[in-house]
C-alpha cells in the first residue's frame, strides 16, 4: 500500500458520457436524466492536489461531449454491491421503519445488502416503555422490561431475506431516557445510585440480548455495546464523555462494565462493538480506553461511523484509522458511512469516486491482510430520508415512486465510469 497519500481526480471524458448512458438500466430502476448528471464543466470545483502516480495518466480535463450519447445498457447495471464484496465483507444498510412494506425499496436492499441496521428502533428510547417501567417497579428496578415491538416488521424482512442484522445501541448518552437513570423511573425523581445503575445497566443488557436471541435467534451477528463514549473536546483527563448520565453515575468504568455485561450474555460468536464518530481524531485515546476491555477479551472490534463529506481524505480519515484499530488487534467495521457533497452538481462525480476509492481501498486492505474489516455499513437508503439530506450523501434517490442509483451507486460497482485513485 502507498504511503503518500494524496488525491487525485481523473473525470474522463468518458465519464460524461457513461453516465449519461446510464438512462437506461436493466434493474427495475428508472433512468437518470442526462441533466442530473451531465457536470457543467462552469461549475468545475478547484482540483484536489494531484500527483502523479507512475504507470497513471494524467488527469484529463472533461472534454464537451461533442454529440448526443446513445444510451445503452450497462451490464453493471444486473450487478450487485454485497456480489462484489462478498469474498471481503459484508455491505450493510441503516434503514428506518418506514422503508419495509414498500416493495421497490426492499427488493433493492435484499438484492445489495447482506447486513441491516435499524436507524432508531433498537436504541433505549425505543426499547422500553416508561409506564411498564414503574408499574412493574421494585422488580424492574435492576431488571427493565424490554419491548422491542417496533423492530417486528424489520426482524422479520431480513430474516425472509437472509440479511443479518448489527444491533445499534445498548450503552449510549443520546437516545436514552432521563428517566431510565431515576432511583423509580418517575421523570422528577433522583438519580439512582452507581451500585443500582450498574445492575440496571446489567439487566438491561441481559434482557435486551434474551429478547432478540429468544424472538429472533441468530440474526443478530454483533451489537454496538457503547456509543460515542469518548469525547476529548468536553475537557475531562481521561478524554471521556462528561455529558453523559452513564459516566456522571456510574463513573469511567462504565465502558468496562458494558463490555462484561455483553460477553456474559451476548450468544456465542456474537461480536461485541465499541462504536464512534471522528475515529481519526480520536484514534489513539480508543485504542488506549479500549485496550484493557480488549485483553480481558470483552470486545471484538471498533465501529468507525464515518459521516465523510466529498472533501474529506478516505486515506488519512479511513484507511490509516482502521489499519491502527486492526494493528491494535480489533476487527473494524465502517458502521454510518455517508459521504456528504460539498459543492455543485459537478461534486456527484467527486462523491461517487469517494465511495469508489473507500470500497477499493477497504477491499484491496482485507485481501493483503492489512485491515481486519467485515462489515461496510451505509447509513440510510436514498437522500431524502437522510439524517444529512442538505447534503445528499447516500447512493440513491427517490425518483417519483422508484429508487434511482446515483453515481455514488456505480462508483462502489467500481464502474469504469467512475475513475478515481486517492494515494
Ligand atoms: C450517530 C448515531 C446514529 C445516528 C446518527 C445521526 O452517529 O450513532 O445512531 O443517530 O448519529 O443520525
Amino acid at each position: 500500500m502507498k504511503k503518500c497519500l494524496k488525491t487525485v481526480l481523473l473525470v474522463l471524458c468518458l465519464a460524461l458520457l457513461t453516465a449519461c448512458s446510464k438512462n437506461t438500466n436493466s434493474s427495475g430502476n428508472s433512468g437518470r436524466t442526462t441533466s442530473e448528471t451531465t457536470p457543467d464543466p462552469a461549475n468545475k470545483p478547484e482540483a484536489e492536489p494531484t500527483e502523479q502516480i507512475s504507470g497513471t495518466p494524467a488527469p484529463t480535463e472533461p472534454a464537451e461531449p461533442t454529440e448526443t450519447p446513445v444510451p445503452t445498457a450497462n451490464p453493471i447495471d444486473d450487478m450487485y454491491i454485497k456480489d462484489l464484496y462478498k469474498d471481503e465483507f459484508m455491505v450493510g444498510m441503516a434503514l428506518p421503519n418506514s422503508v419495509f412494506g414498500k416493495s421497490f425499496l426492499t427488493e433493492t436492499v435484499k438484492n445489495n445488502f447482506s447486513s441491516m441496521t435499524f436507524e432508531n428502533e433498537m436504541k433505549p428510547d425505543y426499547t422500553m416503555n416508561q409506564n411498564e417501567n414503574i408499574e412493574g417497579f421494585p422488580a424492574t428496578e435492576t431488571s427493565p422490561i424490554i419491548s422491542m415491538t417496533g423492530i417486528k416488521r424489520g426482524m422479520d424482512f431480513a430474516k425472509e431475506n437472509g440479511i443479518k442484522v448489527r444491533m445499534h445501541t445498548l450503552i449510549w448518552h443520546s437516545q436514552t431516557p432521563d428517566w431510565f437513570f431515576t432511583t423509580d423511573y418517575k421523570s422528577d425523581s433522583p438519580l439512582a445510585s452507581r451500585d443500582v445503575m450498574i445492575k440496571r445497566m446489567e439487566g438491561y443488557i441481559r434482557n435486551v440480548m434474551k429478547y432478540l436471541e429468544e424472538n429472533y435467534p441468530g440474526m443478530v451477528y454483533c451489537y454496538d455495546v457503547v456509543n460515542e463514549a469518548i469525547d476529548p473536546g468536553q475537557g475531562e483527563k481521561n478524554g471521556l464523555r462528561k455529558e453523559s448520565k452513564w459516566y456522571e453515575i456510574i463513573g469511567p468504568d462504565f465502558i468496562s462494565y458494558a463490555f462484561e455485561f455483553a460477553r456474559k450474555y451476548a450468544p456465542e460468536g456474537v461480536k461485541l462493538y465499541y462504536n464512534d464518530y471522528n475515529c481519526a481524531q480520536k484514534c489513539n485515546l480508543i485504542i488506549k480506553t479500549l485496550t484493557p476491555i480488549l485483553e480481558a477479551g470483552n470486545i471484538d472490534g471498533i465501529g468507525m461511523q464515518c459521516h465523510l463529506s466529498t472533501s474529506d481524505k478516505i486515506s488519512s480519515k479511513v484507511y490509516r484509522t482502521a489499519k491502527s484499530f486492526s494493528d491494535a488487534g480489533f476487527q473494524v467495521q465502517i458502521t454510518e458511512l455517508d459521504i456528504g457533497i460539498t459543492g455543485g452538481e459537478y461534486a456527484e462525480l467527486v462523491q461517487a469516486m469517494k465511495y469508489r476509492v473507500l470500497f477499493e481501498t477497504m477491499q484491496k486492505a482485507k485481501r493483503d491482510g492489512e485491515i481486519n474489516i467485515d462489515c461496510i455499513t451505509i447509513w440510510g437508503l436514498y437522500d431524502s430520508i437522510s439524517w444529512r439530506k442538505t447534503e445528499f450523501p447516500l447512493i440513491y434517490r427517490q425518483k417519483g415512486t422508484e429508487l434511482e442509483k446515483k453515481l455514488a451507486w456505480y462508483g462502489i460497482m467500481q464502474d469504469p465510469s467512475v475513475k478515481g485513485v486517492e494515494w
